[in-house]
């Protein structure tokens, strides 16, 4: 029987195929609750699942949130902005008060690479990465995958051209450990600028023209353009990043029958993606986000709820921080 093997879930970076593959069936299942009327099941309740945020967020947030709560668990949402953390406290001391309040899980969204990692090492509680700085966002990366094989039916064999901002991309991170996991094709696709040569040891395939790399994709997921995690001029102007790497009407014509357009969101409309584009049959986008909340449960479940051989804090056996050059 497979499960989830660590105690926390970090990254997708050393997660067997097997662990992807359960938390995916386990989403299926929890995606049908969803279809009832009365969406919420008694699996975690009496647990309490803390939501600590250091960055701004919309989907994540509000979908672990949702998720925790149609668990049945009680769900205490830390914004940090009216914290103690305004007032210095660390990470750790923030999550170790919340631990001794009876905390069974803490799901962290952070703005430095391997805060949750450090998180981890110091807690003995399950800590879920929510999103640390470029390093990984690994939910997002499970329901990017969830929604595929929900079109496709499957992984493997599958092409998927990931476009953009892959240099500050943890969610081009996470689907990449990912998607190769489960046997699809990956290439990155943009200005070389944002685009770190080293992964092509990894079995990436790397391009830097959109046109000729999208037509025979399954999957063509656009990442956004971050401009808050820019620290020097990657492109000349937005204006033409839009023509060389955004999706429009006339590309989207020539994408392959039966291909999805994806976007982890937000968007920047008419930089990455048009209207269009996103508004068209073969966007899924939407379907990314109600998808996330059954992958969340799986996750929540899997960690928190299903029987478990205890597993203590291990001081050493959390990965190292990540950065963008160790790709
Ligand atoms: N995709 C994603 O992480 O969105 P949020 O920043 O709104 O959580």
């Amino acid at each position: 029987m497979s499960r989830w093997n660590s105690r926390d879930c970090l990254g997708l970076r050393g997660v067997s195929r097997e662990e992807i593959e359960l938390v995916l069936e386990t989403a299926r299942g929890m995606k049908e609750i969803q279809t009832r009327t009365v969406k919420k099941v008694p699996t975690l309740r009496g647990k309490v699942v803390i939501n600590l945020f250091y960055e701004p967020s919309t989907r994540t947030a509000t979908s672990f949130e949702l998720a925790a709560t149609r668990l049945s668990a009680d769900v205490i949402q830390i914004q940090t902005g009216t914290s103690s953390v305004v007032k210095g406290e660390s990470v750790v001391d923030t999550a170790q008060t919340l631990r001794v309040m009876g905390a069974d899980g803490c799901v962290i969204r952070h703005s430095v690479s391997g805060a949750p990692h450090h998180l981890a090492r110091h807690i003995d509680i399950p800590v879920i990465n929510a999103g640390d700085g470029t390093n990984e966002h690994p939910t997002q990366a499970l329901l990017d995958m969830f929604t595929m094989k929900q079109h496709h039916g499957r992984i493997e064999g599958l092409t998927v051209v990931i476009v953009g901002d892959i240099l500050h991309s943890r969610v081009a991170r996470s689907n990449m450990w990912g998607l190769l996991t489960l046997g699809a094709k990956v290439r990155f696709v943009g200005p070389p600028t944002l685009v770190p040569p080293e992964v092509e040891k990894l079995g990436v395939e790397v391009r830097h023209k959109l046109d000729g790399s999208f037509e025979d994709a399954d999957v063509i997921n656009l990442l956004r353009v971050q401009k808050e995690r820019m620290t020097a001029n990657f492109f000349p102007s937005l204006a033409e990043y839009s023509r060389y790497y955004g999706m429009n009407e006339e590309r989207l014509k020539r994408t392959k029958p039966g291909s999805i357009v994806m976007h982890p969101g937000p968007m920047n409309r008419g930089v990455e993606i048009t209207t269009e584009v996103a508004e068209s049959p073969q966007s899924v986008i939407l379907e990314q986000v109600t998808n996330g909340i059954a992958v969340r449960m799986a996750l929540l479940y899997l960690l928190i709820g299903a029987e478990r051989d205890p597993q203590p804090v291990k001081k050493d056996a959390a990965p190292a921080i990540d950065t963008p050059s160790l790709f």
